[in-house]
């Protein structure tokens, strides 16, 4: 997707794939900047630190990160580094299930190696697997969901879909997951106008969704998280649209924090709650959403908020000195909430998500 007119994607491969350079998503929307990771370590802390953040981009920034373990590795000892970089990857951040997925998958192609060259190679190759396969997910995704926005086009004109933390091209390597379905009715010049949820505490919305559906020219409001009940009762959205972290078996879905009150909002309202993803963020590991684990992060994010003052960025204290604070990063929204997924395999209801994408 554009910024400045210019396409980009989140990530990209240095010559010679001797590192990746990744769009700083700390410093948006007030500023661009990338950064240059060249390590299994630089990819941590970039995955823990923010700078990439959404379940597919730390998923493929992970994929890369174990093979620069590979690349770095004696030849004696290329097995025994993936695993070593491997483990400090999937300790980064524990919600978004695609982050031990990539690993899973890159470990699994390095360990077939018989060679460390043969092992360097592999790992390479299913690097860019990663991240050619996300592209193409996140294609699919929107060409599937385009369909459930024309509809309600066709039935009124502009159509008004709400969504929630950045699920958009900058959580991706393109395009998005619940952004996915916007970009394509935008290319397909259907009037459509984006509510974007603020998404306390770190601001994805405001910061991010709101900064590439500007830089791409698409309609939207940014709104309070608060708003989006009071939007729903007066009939202003046609469809929420949000992204996840970890879908359980069952079609529970962990996503951004306040998600599930904006299913419930939307259940209570009539207006269909559709979930955006692609394969590689189902855990058919859990029966149901009650093992995924969330992700409590710094109360500091509670605590602060960073904006652009008059002398340039600035970090000011919201709360009393001495109160406390939480910070849990994501809730679970139940299976019955949901009125679709939206996947690469096509839109379906939760109880379909098995036969639809296992194909049993
Ligand atoms: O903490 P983040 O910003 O990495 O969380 C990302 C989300 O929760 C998004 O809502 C998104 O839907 C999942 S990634 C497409």
């Amino acid at each position: 997707m554009n910024i400045g007119g210019k396409p980009y994607r989140t990530l990209w491969e240095l010559p010679g794939a001797d590192g990746i350079e990744v769009i700083d998503q700390r410093v948006l929307p007030h500023r661009f900047a990338t950064a240059v990771l060249r390590t299994a370590e630089d990819v941590a802390v970039a995955i823990r630190e923010m700078y990439v953040r959404g379940a597919p981009l730390i998923g493929a920034a992970a994929g890369y990160g174990v093979y620069f373990a590979a690349r770095s590795a004696a030849a004696d000892g290329v097995a025994t580094e993936v695993d070593r970089a491997a483990g400090l990857l999937a300790a980064a951040r524990p919600t978004a299930v695609n982050l031990q997925w990539a690993i899973r998958f890159v470990l699994d192609q390095v360990h077939r190696g018989r060679t460390a060259d043969d092992r360097r190679r592999l790992a390479l190759a299913a690097a860019r697997q990663i991240v050619a396969d996300e592209l193409d997910r996140s294609r699919r995704i929107g060409e599937h969901g385009l369909q459930l926005i024309r509809d309600v086009a066709a039935r009124k004109g502009e159509v008004n879909v709400l969504t929630h933390c950045n699920a958009g091209w900058l959580a991706c390597v393109d395009y998005g997951t619940a952004t996915a379905p916007v970009y394509a009715a935008h290319e397909a010049g259907i009037p459509v106008h984006v509510w974007v949820d603020e998404t306390r505490p770190r601001n994805q919305g405001a910061a991010l969704t709101a900064f590439e559906l500007g830089e791409h020219g698409v309609r939207h409001t940014v709104v309070a998280d608060n708003a989006g009940g009071h939007l729903m009762q007066r009939g202003m959205v046609d469809l929420a649209i949000v992204g996840a972290d970890r879908v359980a078996a069952n079609g529970d879905t962990a996503n951004k924090i306040g998600t599930y009150l904006k299913a419930l909002a939307a259940h209570d309202t009539g207006v269909p709650f559709y979930v955006a993803l692609p394969s590689s963020t189902v855990d058919w590991s859990l029966a149901d959403g009650a093992g995924i684990p969330i992700e409590e992060r710094s109360a500091d994010e509670v605590r602060y908020i960073d904006g652009l003052g008059p002398r340039g960025p600035e970090r000011v204290r919201l709360l009393p000195e001495s109160s406390p604070a939480a910070n849990p990063a994501f809730d679970v929204t139940p299976a019955r909430l949901v009125t679709a997924f939206v996947t690469e395999h096509g839109v379906f209801p939760p109880t379909e998500l098995r036969r639809r994408v296992q194909g049993r």
